[in-house]
């Protein structure tokens, strides 16, 4: 596992960034999995930016992680809405080329079925960008959360539902109790996970993930199953991991650490 720790938020969602952008300049047919979130908003900045600077998306497929039940795709607070402000309407992403479960289809049972057919057809994301929940949630798989589930409607904690509160004006009633989210089984299929965490609340989260035990309670440190994972964090949220000084020392030594760290100085400063 690749553990990089930067000094802070802002570094992470660069390095985060230039992973996803490498990518993107070596495969213009790229697939991606993406995330919402606090932690995605710096990181899609630089993917606009990028964009703007001539790097070209029109190519790209893009795949959500996750999507509330009962919003529609217009609602501020939905997952559709979030994408298309923060990346799709910023950039020249084609928009049928852009995968988010619909939270008010006539059937949910029918889109997830929809979405996992979709994902088959596809075959292997190759970079999918993930957040972690307080909790230990990645994508909304809620522990516990089964290693081998795949996409699925799920009921969220009320702990996740608190987390985001702010997006709902404060309202814990307006938060939906359930989400359509891909399973673990599905996120262990992309060829490349690259999880990002900022801050002191997420660090028992992320020392769970990365070194704790595997446990369907701890949906995040299913990742340890995985062949290549990057986990991108700032020194607040890296502060209860145990092996800080392996990690520095791994990166430095680490070849593509040091492409994504050039790439960065190439390309993005
Ligand atoms: C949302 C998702 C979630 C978030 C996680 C962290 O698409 O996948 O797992 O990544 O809840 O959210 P923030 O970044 O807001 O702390």
């Amino acid at each position: 596992m690749n553990v990089v720790i930067l000094d802070r938020a802002e570094r992470a969602e660069e390095f985060a960034a230039a992973i996803l952008l490498s990518q993107i300049r070596n495969e213009p047919f790229s697939k991606l999995g993406l995330a919402t979130g606090r932690t995605m908003e710096g990181i899609y900045s630089h993917l606009v930016q990028a964009n703007r600077d001539g790097l070209d998306f029109s190519q790209l497929l893009t795949f959500n992680l996750d999507e509330y039940v009962d919003l529609s795709p217009i609602d501020v607070c939905s997952y559709r809405y979030y994408m298309n402000e923060y990346l799709f309407d910023e950039t020249n992403i084609e928009p049928e080329n852009t995968f988010i479960p619909r939270g008010n289809p006539i059937s949910l049972q029918q889109e997830v079925q929809e979405f996992r057919n979709k994902l088959r057809e596809v075959g292997s994301i190759d970079v999918q960008l993930l957040g972690i929940g307080e909790n230990g949630h990645i994508g909304f798989n809620e522990p516990p959360s089964l290693f081998g589930s795949e996409t699925r409607v799920v009921t969220l904690s009320d702990e996740t539902r608190m987390q985001n509160l702010d997006a709902f004006g404060g309202v814990l009633e307006d938060v939906p109790k359930r989400a359509i989210t891909m399973g673990i089984k599905t996120i262990l299929e992309a060829k490349k996970l690259v999880l990002v965490a900022t801050g002191r609340h997420k660090s028992q989260a992320v020392h769970d993930a990365v070194e704790g035990p595997l446990r369907a309670s701890l949906p995040a440190s299913a990742i340890q199953l995985h062949h290549d994972v990057w986990v991108i964090l700032d020194e607040a949220a890296a502060q209860d991991l145990n092996l800080t000084a392996y990690y520095r020392s791994h990166t430095k030594n680490n070849q593509l650490a040091e492409e994504y760290r050039t790439f960065i100085t190439k390309y993005m400063r």
